[in-house]
């Protein structure tokens, strides 16, 4: 059992192995937040929660001044009586009125955990992995029924928390925010933690002391985005990747989010998560009800790569589901930067003929086999094959494929439609649009209303019968642009506010639908590389493709930055050509395969234009991952050396029962008169010695942790190193 209540106290305490988090029901049943940290043995701390009179403090009870919501750390704060700091809830009544008034009526405890109805989140797969307290608080003038849902998972150390409001009272009430969890912490003394970024620049480490006020992270722009992130960490200024103390929050969701942390009059820090509350309103009618995304939180005291570890259990084991899981993941080789729009059959099959002498895996025909596409100012929503293209049709190329040894994997942007295309033309209201306003494009194209279920239905209908129709082993599902005009032909004016949330559970309707129909299918999301690589889509595509950006030296951040809280497992990353097509750098074809071997490893090039030489190298290489992917994959990830501190990039995978390990280090810029570097390596069994296979040394583990690995001297820039290391038997 990990959650215990304590009737005399009225205190709860969820425990995982290594954290422990405590609320308590309050005067008059309000509910408190306690403490979120370092596990506790029991209920028995010291008295934490202490009033006194505050000015401008309003006080609930007429007879009590020193107690106030507005200096209360609360568990689900809400707005209206007395709290004027950002509220977890705020609801609009019939009667114009916005006040809310939560106090706690019951709860359960249950064994393992149930799935959220239409929403994306982690799970069990037996009941003992886990424990959910269901706390139910009422707010007795509307009889809206708000049920926190906390689920702890004791081994892997999380603790999810999401929230189900039910409208039991007679009247239409107004959702204007409802997050996902809040926690109120009695200090201030962090630093917050998130991952910014652009198109090609994604996820960024940016980390930054809490001030007074306000401090928040959010997407307005109806996908989690390549601009931030769903995640916020607070850690101590002291904090390192291996030491200190680490709050982790990520919220399981694609769309508009919004991450908010305050700081109070007395200096407490409020974190509140969800979806974002800016455009958004969600009539909720009496008997209706309204779930909330998940949240799922960490608390370690032993630094970044700790918590990261966490994540990358829990996402890789417990998010992502199906038959790829816990596959290795096949080496593809993609025909997007080989070609983009500019290739026919025949030249698709000189490519995959010459990629299979490499021993790449899958080859993936990416954008431009539908429709009449060959730039990107036509075709979306046209699923059909483009028969100049590919006069033999996708069935006889991807059987062609298929017997040269590769499986065959295409390309898909669902969720849009070009202005130019039969489908447009056939049903120009299917696209998020709001009346008398221009219909801005982007990328020259337009975001199908996928808050529309006939639209979810017809397009599960196109890509089912493609699907159908060929040998298809993998899915790229790729997404082009933000939401701008949102607004549906569909729902009624007062729903307006509601469509892009609707929009995601459409969204998520169709990706579960096919999924679960083609189970055999491995689907890799993506939007424009780096997008919507959030936990929302993993939980039905177990990878995403990282970043357009290919570049080896860029990729050192990008990857950096996504491995904070996403799986190795999940990362796509590709080998492409020099000069590389973002930004023009010329590294070596080694360097590059061994950044890209630090994920799941794919080429994404013009084979038919390389050297025999370059050939031989890619074989090798593909050969080399094939012999270590398991350990990169599924192993145990360490981040050593950060490229946004020193510019040079360190990492190792240790396999689980530490006789295996892979060191990757890339040194960006060679120094003349240079140092000679030696990394720390994290990991492994200080008992066991290890071979390292490419120089034939052996040092035992603890030398290696302690004293270091010496990595070759940088006599050129972008050099990279891969060292396998095996213990000695
Ligand atoms: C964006 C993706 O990230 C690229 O890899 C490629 O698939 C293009 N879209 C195709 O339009």
């Amino acid at each position: 059992m990990t959650i215990y209540f304590d009737k005399e106290t009225k205190i709860f305490h969820l425990q995982t192995n290594q954290s422990s988090y405590l609320f308590q029901v309050v005067n008059n049943d309000y509910l408190a937040h306690l403490y979120w940290g370092k596990r506790v043995r029991s209920t028995s701390m010291p008295k934490s929660l202490r009033y006194i009179d505050r000015g401008f403090s309003g006080n609930p009870n007429k007879e009590d001044r020193t107690f106030s919501l507005d200096t209360l750390p609360q568990e689900y704060p809400a707005y209206g009586h007395t709290d004027f700091r950002s509220p977890a809830v705020h609801i609009e009544t019939a009667d114009g009125g916005r006040i809310t008034d939560l106090r706690y009526v019951s709860h359960e405890i249950l064994p393992g955990k149930r799935r959220l109805e239409g929403l994306p989140a982690t799970y069990v797969e037996d009941t003992s992995e886990a424990d959910t307290l269901k706390v139910s608080m009422l707010d007795e003038v509307t009889q809206l029924h708000v049920t926190l849902i906390y689920t702890v998972y004791a081994t892997r150390n999380a603790i999810t928390r999401a929230v189900h409001v039910e409208n039991k009272g007679e009247d239409t009430l107004g959702l204007e925010k409802v997050a996902s969890m809040s926690v109120d912490f009695r200090e201030t003394d962090f630093e917050m933690i998130n991952l910014p970024g652009a198109h090609v620049r994604e996820r960024d480490i940016e980390r930054a002391p809490l001030r007074r006020g306000m401090q928040s992270v959010e997407s307005r722009r109806g996908s989690s985005s390549h601009h931030q992130n769903p995640f916020i960490a607070l850690v101590r200024e002291e904090t390192t990747e291996t030491t200190g103390e680490v709050y982790g929050f990520s919220l399981v969701y694609s769309g508009n989010f919004k991450a908010e942390v305050e700081v109070d009059q007395t200096c407490q820090s409020r974190v509140i998560m969800g979806i974002n509350d800016f455009d958004f309103k969600w009539l909720l009618k009496p008997a209706e009800t309204f779930q909330t995304p998940e949240v799922v939180m960490v608390y370690t005291d032993q630094g970044l790569n700790d918590m990261s570890r966490m994540y990358h259990d829990l996402y890789g084991r417990r998010l992502a589901r199906g038959k790829h899981r816990d596959a290795e993941r096949p080496v593809l080789i993609n025909n997007w930067e080989a070609t983009y729009f500019d290739f026919n059959e025949d030249k698709i099959l000189t490519i995959a003929d010459k990629a299979k002498d490499t021993g790449v895996e899958l080859f993936v025909l990416d954008d431009g086999w539908f429709g009449k596409r060959d730039d990107d100012f036509t075709s979306l929503g046209d699923w059909f094959v483009y028969d100049e293209k590919l006069p033999s049709g996708l069935k006889t190329l991807a059987e062609k494929i298929n017997k040269m040894g590769m499986q065959f994997g295409l390309w898909f942007e669902p969720e849009m439609v070009s202005p130019e295309s039969e489908l447009y033309k056939a049903h120009p209201d299917w696209c998020l649009h709001v009346p008398n306003r221009r219909r801005s494009e982007s990328r020259n194209q337009l975001v199908l209303d996928f808050s529309r279920p006939d639209v979810c239905d017809e397009m599960i209908q196109r890509v089912t019968a493609i699907l159908e129709s060929a040998p298809i082993s993998y899915v790229k599902w790729d997404m082009n642009r933000n939401m701008t005009e949102i607004g549906s032909h569909y729902w009624p004016k007062e729903q307006q506010k509601e469509v892009a949330h609707r929009y995601m559970l459409g969204l998520y309707r169709v990706m579960e639908t096919i999924t679960a129909k083609f189970p055999e299918i491995l689907f890799e999301s993506c939007s424009g590389g780096g997008g919507r690589f959030d936990p929302g889509m993993l939980y039905y595509m177990p990878q995403t493709w990282t970043s357009d950006n290919t570049d080896a030296i860029s990729r050192l951040r990008i990857q950096y930055g996504t491995s904070l809280v996403y799986p190795i497992s999940s990362m796509g990353s590709h080998v492409s050509e020099v000069p590389n097509h973002q930004v023009g750098r010329i590294t070596p074809l080694e360097t590059r395969g061994h950044v890209a071997m630090d994920g799941n490893l794919g080429y994404e090039l013009d084979v038919t234009k390389l050297s025999d030489e370059e050939i031989s190298g890619i074989k090798t290489q593909v050969d080399l991952y094939k012999s270590i992917r398991q350990t990169i994959q599924y192993g145990t990830f360490y981040r050593l050396v950060s490229p946004f501190e020193t510019g040079n990039y360190g990492s190792i995978h240790v396999s689980e029962t530490k006789d295996k390990a892979v060191f990757i280090y890339v040194h960006t810029l060679a120094e003349a008169n240079g140092l000679f570097k030696a990394v720390k390596l994290q990991g492994l069994d200080p008992e066991t010695d290890y071979c390292v296979l490419e120089t034939n040394d052996v040092y035992s583990g603890d030398s290696l942790m302690h004293i270091g690995l010496n990595v070759p001297y940088a006599n050129h820039d972008f050099k990279s190193t891969l060292y396998r290391l095996e213990a000695v038997k």
